[in-house]
């Protein structure tokens, strides 16, 4: 390990209270010119990273795929696709990163592979019974020919989980056609996914982001689900949360531990409640998981609270860390989401004829103080590449530009993810904004994105990028990641929270709130010398009692 990563202190392990960057490859930089974004890239840009005060980087992935889902369908665990570079240029990307004291997490994909990995075309070979198929989820069809699907499942992004092949038998996939899922039922996909995590442990990555977590293990007999009941979560889910799971983190748990340095697995869980998420990270699993609770927490002060205190019971309960979260490439960025009106359901998607609208002024003002709400808090939080630019959702895609498969697999009546994915703008007056020096980019960028370039925010004080760096440069500082926390009185609409030495003001939505005594650290918004924190606005003051 690098001299610039410190040693392991028990019990102040790097991932309790680390600001981890989220990168998603395609979008970050491309340095071969094609218009998707690659390793080369991302290395170029570490400097980058770091400076801007975060512990670790997150890569989503990067392995071969034939990008049918933005990289979610592996056709090979243990290889970079070319689109992205080679192994030597991943030696060379977390090496640097090492050297820039920045901890480096992957992607790990174990719910489902490509249809081109090996396996499943050899699967497809084989036929049915022979172990080949056992690997998936191979079943006969129902109805006289076997001509309908083994049970009444749905895509998680639209229409039949189930595909047949050759007028034979069908294969669950969860996702898209081509993302069939394993079956965790057959001990060789168990040890597969072993030898997958110490290649990657073996070449010093310090983690993994556990795609589907609550993935994996199925109910036995596939039974059918009451479509409606299951929609309002009035049922189990026989495909996702289920207690099967565990066994395999805590099998993965023990490969982390045969290793030197604190590596760590993050789930992503889709569960509630809260208790139910928090069984991801018990001490002999998952060192982390996604908090999608705080993720969905509507603009109100009440039900921030209450996700911000029920997650440091439920995560603390069980002697892990909180984690925070506000986008990812999954979800409607949280500078437009925390905006928009009506507020559109989860998983819906945000495009040209939703009838929810979000103010852009508003939506600026809302995600900065979002941002530093969420960067007060004790415990690990996550920040998706281009918040620290306040980077919006891009609304008006048009449809032929969309390659997220859940807008081909709803006829468009999701519009899909592809609105947060969109490549970075780094320089103003460059092709693609600097995202390629070819101007090339697999998704259209809008034109007013010069003014949130990088360049044009880099040493503005009033920008989103400044506010960023300086609430991370604090939060180290200060230590608010180990910190802890106390709420103080406050009006209506108002959180007030001590963390350490600061007291933070976050105006959600009250009437203009008293600013403490004290040093203003840091403000989402200016204050013009007024001693009241105005709406969508947060603020940290050193307070001396
Ligand atoms: C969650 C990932 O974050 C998402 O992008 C992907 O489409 C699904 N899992 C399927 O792998």
């Amino acid at each position: 390990m690098s001299p610039s990563i410190p040693d392991s202190i028990p019990g102040h392990e790097w991932w309790r209270s680390a600001v981890i960057y989220q990168v998603y490859p395609r979008s970050f930089a491309d340095a071969s010119g094609d218009g998707v974004g690659d390793l080369p890239g991302i290395t170029a840009h570490l400097d980058e990273i770091a400076d801007l005060g975060v512990d670790a980087v997150w890569l989503s992935p990067f392995y071969r795929s034939p990008q049918n889902d933005g990289g979610y369908d592996v056709a090979d665990y243990t290889d970079v696709d070319p689109l992205f570079g080679t192994l030597a240029d991943f030696d060379l990307l977390l090496a640097k990163a090492h050297d820039l004291g920045l901890r480096v997490v992957v992607d790990l994909v174990p719910n489902h592979s490509s249809n081109e990995h090996a396996w499943f075309r050899a699967a497809l070979t084989a036929g049915a019974g022979s172990p080949e198929r056992e690997r998936y989820i191979f079943r006969d069809g129902k109805g006289e020919h076997g001509e309908l699907p083994p049970n009444n499942w749905q895509s998680l992004f639209g229409g039949p989980a189930w595909t047949r092949v050759d007028g034979g038998q069908w294969y669950l996939h969860l996702f898209d056609s081509s993302q069939p899922d394993f079956n965790w039922e057959n001990p060789e996909v168990a040890d597969f996914f072993d030898a997958v995590l110490r290649f990657w442990l073996d070449r010093g990555v310090d983690g993994f982001r556990v795609d589907v977590a609550h993935g994996n293990v199925k109910a036995p007999g596939l039974p059918d689900v009451d479509l409606e009941l299951l929609k309002t979560g009035s049922m189990e889910s026989p495909y996702l949360g289920l207690e099967g799971v565990h066994e395999i983190y805590r099998r993965w748990h023990r490969v982390l531990a045969e290793y030197p340095g604190d590596r760590m697995m993050c789930g992503e869980a889709w569960v509630q409640p809260l208790e139910k998420l928090a069984r991801y990270t018990r001490p002999d699993e998952m060192q982390q998981t996604f908090n999608f609770v705080y993720l969905q927490s509507p603009w109100d002060a009440p039900q921030l609270r209450e996700a911000i205190d029920g997650s440091l019971e439920a995560f603390g309960s069980v002697g892990a860390p909180s984690t925070w979260v506000l986008s990812n490439h999954d979800t409607i960025r949280h500078t437009t989401r925390l905006a928009l009106v009506p507020p559109p359901p989860h998983g819906q998607g945000v495009g040209p004829d939703s009838p929810s609208k979000a103010d852009p002024v508003l939506s600026q003002r809302r995600g900065r103080a979002a941002s530093a709400l969420m960067l007060a808090l004790p415990g690990s939080a996550y920040v998706y590449q281009g918040d620290e630019l306040g980077l919006p959702e891009v609304i008006d895609m048009p449809g032929e530009a969309r390659q997220d498969p859940t807008y081909a697999r709803t006829g468009g009546r999701l519009v899909g993810r592809d609105g947060c994915r969109v490549p970075l703008p780094w320089r103003a007056d460059a092709p693609a904004f600097g995202f390629s020096p070819t101007g090339a980019s697999w998704l259209p960028q809008p034109g007013d994105w010069a003014a949130l370039a990088r360049d044009r925010q880099a040493g503005d004080e009033g920008s989103t990028l400044e506010l960023h760096r300086r609430a991370l440069r604090l939060r180290r500082e200060l230590g608010l990641g180990c910190g802890s926390l106390a709420w103080l009185d406050a009006p209506a609409g108002v959180l007030a929270l001590r963390n350490g030495d600061i007291t933070v003001i976050a105006n959600i939505d009250g009437e203009a709130a008293p600013l403490p005594a004290g040093e203003v650290l840091l403000s989402s918004a200016p204050l013009d010398g007024s001693d009241a924190v105005p709406a969508d606005t947060t603020v940290w003051v050193r307070t001396s009692d």
